[in-house]
């Protein structure tokens, strides 16, 4: 949450941080501000509301330094107000500094720094950072190069909590200084001039070579070079990544949205993600594992931590790794499984899922199993994020950049590598082979049958313009489905603020149905031939009692009894889920609009959560 992002180069800073905050504002959009060093004076502009509202500052026209820095906020610490608004100063006016994080003992360098004679005009926790710096640059009697970075280091060092920082200062004005702890940051190193950002879409236009720190580094940079210091401040080497996305990726492309562009690639990032794991003749190989039949073996459990939409997909792969390995797998949301003392070991093994791979939660959950023992594997759509530099081992989601907040295509490909997973470790096991031979022989169908699905978008957008003024919309399903229902619904209610929960189909008659009356829209997801008759004795339930129903199906159902049935290709139980989710992504999808709704940045919500 909160976008940063920084330039030093040859050109004037202010529209290249302004273009980079707008296309970070998926990571909050309650205010921003910018600063920039004009003729060795830091200038300060900021104001509450959308990044566009900057264009309406007075004189932001007129800054021509080089040299700034910026921020997009999701407001934690101080209502959304132009005060509270990125960048802070410290109380003379030399440093200023944007942060994206959560510094949790600002109250008390707060009492330490007005005893100390500084005043604070905001509610944030960021403004102690300029004036810790300030505090202990006033005291360094030295006049060298190292000044300003030894006076953020020590500022630093009395931070607890979270942090991405981005500080400069007047009496420095070739020089900008960025540290982070659990909080993303990454560096783009261009031609005579350098990037910062809080994540690699916004920049990617501009350069595809990343420095990636770690915790505690502190870089400094000047428009040739960037030098990197580990917390003692003894230098680090450092080299460049490249980063495979394209500028063209983090664009919409015609599209009217990124979460309609998001949609339809998925075809394409299932593909992607699928690579050349394995063919029709050959096992299932990952290059960056080296799990062995007995470690597998000695496995006692499989735990799945994530957060929002990837716990989702947790679920749908808890099912294949259960029914094709035959180990127990439990799935638990991150912010929960921490706090409850969680029966890990070395016989665990905890999967965590995290499209960003810098979900606050879902980053320290990690942190405890290893702490307990337990080898870690992350599943991130993003190399060298945090969670990656963090778990034992690390896997790839091939989705490109996600830029909607609401979260599509990470999600079936989410399912999809953690599907291909179950089956290299059943593969390990010598489980039933012919089970997993026919699975892998529907994956590779799979973006095919995705491409179908997506053709039936109309019918999708036509009972959407049914329902989208209403107050509550019920999701249900059995066994897989229901998975699928719980993560429409969270679709749903994150775009088109309606009101929806979803139900296992056979719970309806324990609760919800209490609440079904006349002309109440209900979903249902029938893709289970087991179960099929099941739902459809549920569903004639709520239309006994007046309900609209849409159903997604793959199974030949009674089409009269609905009032539209969406028919997606038959396939493989296990990625069902990769189907079926694609018309509930474009009814949320369809509602919002009709709604006439910010599709790609709903209220409130953040696409990268890095508070916890
Ligand atoms: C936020 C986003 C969701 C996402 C969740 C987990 O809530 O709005 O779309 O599913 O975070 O994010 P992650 O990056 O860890 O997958």
């Amino acid at each position: 949450m909160c976008g940063i992002v920084g330039y030093i180069g040859n050109q004037k800073a202010s529209p290249i941080l302004i273009n980079g905050l707008i296309r970070l504002e998926y990571r909050g959009y309650d205010s921003a501000g910018i600063s920039t060093i004009e003729n060795n004076e830091l200038s300060l502009m900021k104001d509450k509301g959308r990044v566009k509202n900057l264009y309406n500052i007075e004189g932001i026209d007129n800054l021509v330094g080089t040299i700034g820095i910026a921020h997009t906020r999701w407001a934690t610490h101080g209502k959304p107000a132009k005060e509270n608004s990125h960048p802070h100063m410290d109380n003379s006016k030399t440093f200023s500094v944007v942060h994206n994080g959560i510094i949790e003992n600002y109250n008390e360098l707060r009492k330490f720094l007005t005893d100390n004679g500084y005043t604070f005009y905001s509610q944030t926790d960021t403004e102690v950072i300029p004036n810790l710096v300030h505090y202990y640059y006033h005291k360094d009697n030295h006049t060298d190069e190292l000044k300003f970075l030894r006076a953020v280091k020590n500022a630093c060092s009395n931070l607890k909590g979270s942090y991405a920082i981005e500080i400069i200062c007047k009496d420095y004005p070739n020089n900008m200084i960025v540290t982070r702890k659990d909080s993303p940051l990454v560096i783009g190193k261009g031609e005579e001039e350098n990037y910062i950002s809080s994540d690699i879409p916004a920049i990617l236009s501009f350069t595809r070579n990343f420095y990636l720190l770690d915790d505690f580094d502190l870089a400094v940079l000047t428009r040739d070079a960037v030098s990197f210091y580990d917390k003692d401040l003894n230098a680090i080497p450092k080299n460049t990544e490249m980063i495979e996305w394209n500028a063209s990726s983090a664009e919409k492309d015609g599209y009217e949205d990124f979460m309609l562009k998001e949609i339809y690639e998925q075809p394409t990032a299932i593909r992607e993600t699928i690579g050349a794991k394995f063919n029709e003749t050959t096992k299932c190989e990952f290059d960056e594992l080296q799990y062995t039949k007995d470690y597998l073996a000695s496995l006692n459990k499989i735990y799945i931590v994530a957060c929002g939409t990837a716990m989702y997909a947790g679920l749908v792969g808890k099912n294949a790794i259960e029914k094709l390995c035959k180990i127990p797998c439990e799935v638990d949301v991150a912010s929960e499984f921490r706090y409850r003392n969680p029966l890990v070991d070395e016989k665990t093994l905890c999967i965590f899922i995290s499209q960003s791979g810098e979900t606050a939660d879902t980053i320290a959950a990690l942190k405890l199993c290893k702490e307990k023992g337990a080898k870690t594997l992350a599943i991130s759509n993003v190399i060298g994020s945090s969670i990656t530099r963090e778990a034992d081992d690390s896997i790839y989601t091939h989705a490109g950049p996600e830029i909607a907040v609401a979260s599509t295509k990470a999600y079936t490909s989410q399912v999809m590598l953690i599907t291909i997973l179950a089956i290299y470790f059943a593969e390990k096991l010598e489980m039933d082979s012919n089970t997993i031979n026919l699975l892998k022989k529907d994956i590779m169908e799979l973006p095919k049958k995705l491409e179908e699905t997506l053709k039936l978008s109309e019918s999708i957008q036509e009972f959407s313009k049914k329902c989208y003024q209403e107050k509550d919309i019920f999701f249900l399903g059995r066994g897989i489905d229901e998975t699928v229902a719980r993560e429409g619904s969270l679709k749903l209610k994150e775009i088109s603020y309606i009101h929806s929960e979803s139900y296992p189909a056979g719970e309806l008659k324990h609760g919800p149905i209490a609440l079904i009356e006349n002309d109440i829209t209900v979903v249902s997801i029938m893709t289970d031939c087991n179960l099929v008759e099941k739902t459809v004795s549920n569903i004639q339930e709520v239309i006994t009692r007046g309900a609209k129903t849409l159903v997604i199906t793959n199974q030949n159902v009674d089409e009269n009894m609905f009032d539209m049935v969406i028919k997606i290709p038959d396939t493989n139980p296990f990625i069902s889920p990769i189907l079926s989710i694609v018309p509930l992504q474009l009814f949320a999808y369809y509602i919002s609009k009709e709604k006439g709704l910010d599709v790609d940045k709903p209220r409130n919500l953040a696409k990268s959560v890095t508070v916890e």
